[in-house]
């Protein structure tokens, strides 16, 4: 039985599942080109019924998510969705009255579903569906923040687990605990919107003149430029607290962010963002310890957009009672298609495991598709198709960066080998040629590496001996120091790094680490989504040509084929 996982909100998209096998995972962004789209996801839906190959007809189940007070009033006025997409990402002059529409946003998210919302909910995407072909199908409604803990206990490796959800919010609920045994999850605690410690975080992007919803990582990034508070001498230290269970703030939304704003008015960013990333951090490691204590559950499995946070995670990681972790790598509310379509998987086929190797979900191109593309190109670039792609990868990483475009589009905000980027892990002045010139990002992202996992030990000094293999790049970490010198591209001001740890679920990738380690000893590349700067991820050869183009970059591999501009 296919079951359709859609979602049609911030990040919107799609899956199929099928049995305990995830065959198609795709989202809006990456076929409409407009960053964390969040229209009704019907590219997504096409693509994922083309890869499952698959018409609309055959598909009987449909899981949805979200049913609360401001998603129902999306649905029927798609224009202030779209209105709150531009706003959010301020492709816009700062409106007059952008504080009190932030104002009403916080106002009216607070409410969860009201009883007319699921009703509305789904006529409207019944039509939207029936338009695409669908004919005799049942929409399953999943409450959000269960769709988010289906996506982490399924997909994780442990048969019992706690799980821990954390995000800005979704049907008036901003995080939840739960215990996953016996192919079973039962919530044991819900934070309530108002609590949220995600609209905090959120709040702080913005404050600081960044774009809510998007640029958390900057703000985490940008923290570790500030110079060390003691806890004690950090302003926000009590705008929230944790009582067992429960996250609790201190102020309304509303007045939390006027307080915000006053306080960031009076210290340099980084200080600012210093100070809101120690509060979340500690707050994190309370919550979680407690619910490790509580549940004596020390396996966890966490996701929700705050999950995104990989110093927060670092700090979770480093809880003595937690044992072993797994943190589910499409966190965002983008991985809710998938979570959805787990969850009535479950009810209705008591089906709760998936085999979750990799993240390669996506489309993927046929040589004879690739080669139509090229020939197209070929006034302004040349290319010939070799035998080893990886070796000639590694020759041409000993002094550029790369295009690397292979298989089957990964599932998430990060590439892993399929849609990257790559460059040497040692060389600053590439680095800052990626960074300024090609993706043209702030000056203090840092890059992530990949890295053989095998040769993780070498260069990280904080793993322990418990389940510190990384493939999705979902946690942060301390390089060791003589190493983080050979590595400085791949290291941030503090030596941390999120790296992914390959192993044999990319074959080709780890080839390429591996003819880079017999040069430089140890197999490690510099690996950044490809994408220019606010766009999402390549999908296609063609977004991958075009990309190509417009940063005039030299060299790609595309499959077999290695490209040169002209
Ligand atoms: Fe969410």
């Amino acid at each position: 039985m296919y079951i359709l996982g859609i979602w049609d909100g911030h990040d919107a998209g799609a899956a199929i599942v099928e049995g305990n096998r995830i065959v198609a995972a795709v989202n809006e962004e990456r076929l409409t080109k407009k960053k964390l789209d969040n229209s009704f996801p019907k590219n997504s839906i096409k693509a994922c019924l083309e890869i499952a190959g698959l018409k609309a007809s055959d598909i009987e189940h449909v899981a949805a998510t979200t049913t609360e007070f401001t998603k129902t009033m999306e649905r029927i006025f798609p224009k202030s969705k779209e209105y709150y997409y531009y706003f959010r990402r301020r492709k816009m002059l700062r409106p007059r009255f952008e504080t009190f529409q932030h104002h009403l946003k916080y106002l009216l998210t607070s409410f969860g579903p009201l009883p007319f919302c699921k009703e509305v909910s789904e006529a409207i995407l019944r039509k939207q569906l029936r338009a695409l072909g669908f004919k005799n199908f049942k929409i399953h409604f999943v409450e959000h923040h269960l769709a988010h803990a289906a996506d982490a206990a399924f997909a994780s490796p442990f048969n019992k687990a706690l799980v821990i959800t954390v995000d800005g919010l979704g049907d008036g609920v901003s995080g939840s605990v739960n215990v996953f045994e016996n192919g079973e999850l039962e919530r044991i605690e819900a934070i309530p919107a108002v609590d949220s410690i995600g609209i905090f975080f959120e709040q702080v992007t913005n404050i600081v003149g960044m774009r809510e919803l998007e640029d958390e990582g900057k703000v985490m990034s940008m923290a570790d430029y500030s110079y060390p508070f003691n806890f004690e001498e950090n302003k926000l230290k009590d705008f929230f607290k944790v009582e067992g269970l429960k996250i609790k703030a201190k102020y309304s939304p509303i007045a939390q962010y006027d307080l915000l704003s006053r306080i960031a008015w009076s210290m340099p960013r980084e200080q600012f963002a210093y100070m809101a990333q120690q509060l979340l951090e500690n707050v994190l490691v309370k919550f979680f310890t407690n619910a490790i204590e509580e549940t004596g559950i020390g396996d966890v499995a966490w996701t929700g957009g705050v999950a995104s946070n990989i110093k927060a995670n670092m700090k979770i990681r480093h809880i003595d009672k937690l044992k072993r972790w797994f943190v589910f790598p499409h966190m965002g509310d983008g991985g809710l298609a998938l979570g959805a379509a787990f969850y009535v998987n479950y009810e209705l086929n008591g089906i709760s495991k998936y085999l979750f190797n990799d993240v390669y979900f996506g489309p993927s191109y046929s040589e004879e598709e690739i080669e139509e593309t090229l020939k197209k190109n070929k006034n302004k670039i040349n290319f010939e198709e070799v035998k080893e792609p990886a070796k000639y990868a590694a020759e041409l990483l000993k002094k550029n960066y790369v295009f690397w475009f292979r298989g089957k589009m990964e599932y998430g905000p990060r590439a892993l080998g399929n849609r990257s980027i790559l460059a040497p892990a040692g060389d600053e002045e590439i680095k800052n040629e990626l960074n300024l010139k090609v993706k043209k990002r702030e000056w203090f992202q840092p890059f992530a590496p990949s890295l053989l996992k095998e040769d993780s030990k070498k260069v990280i000094k904080d793993i322990k001996n418990r389940s510190d293999v990384d493939k999705f790049m979902t946690m942060g970490y301390f390089a060791k120091n003589n190493v983080a010198n050979e590595i400085k591209a791949v290291v941030h001001i503090d030596n941390s790094l999120r790296p992914q740890m390959v192993g044999n679920e990319n074959k080709v990738y780890r080839e390429l680490l591996k003819e880079i380690k017999k040069e430089n000893g140890i197999g490690i590349v510099l690996n950044t989504s490809f994408n220019i700067h606010g766009m999402p991820i390549v999908c296609s050869p063609e977004d991958a040509i075009d990309t190509m183009l417009k940063t005039k970059t030299k060299y790609m591999i595309i499959e077999n084929f290695v490209l040169e501009l002209k």
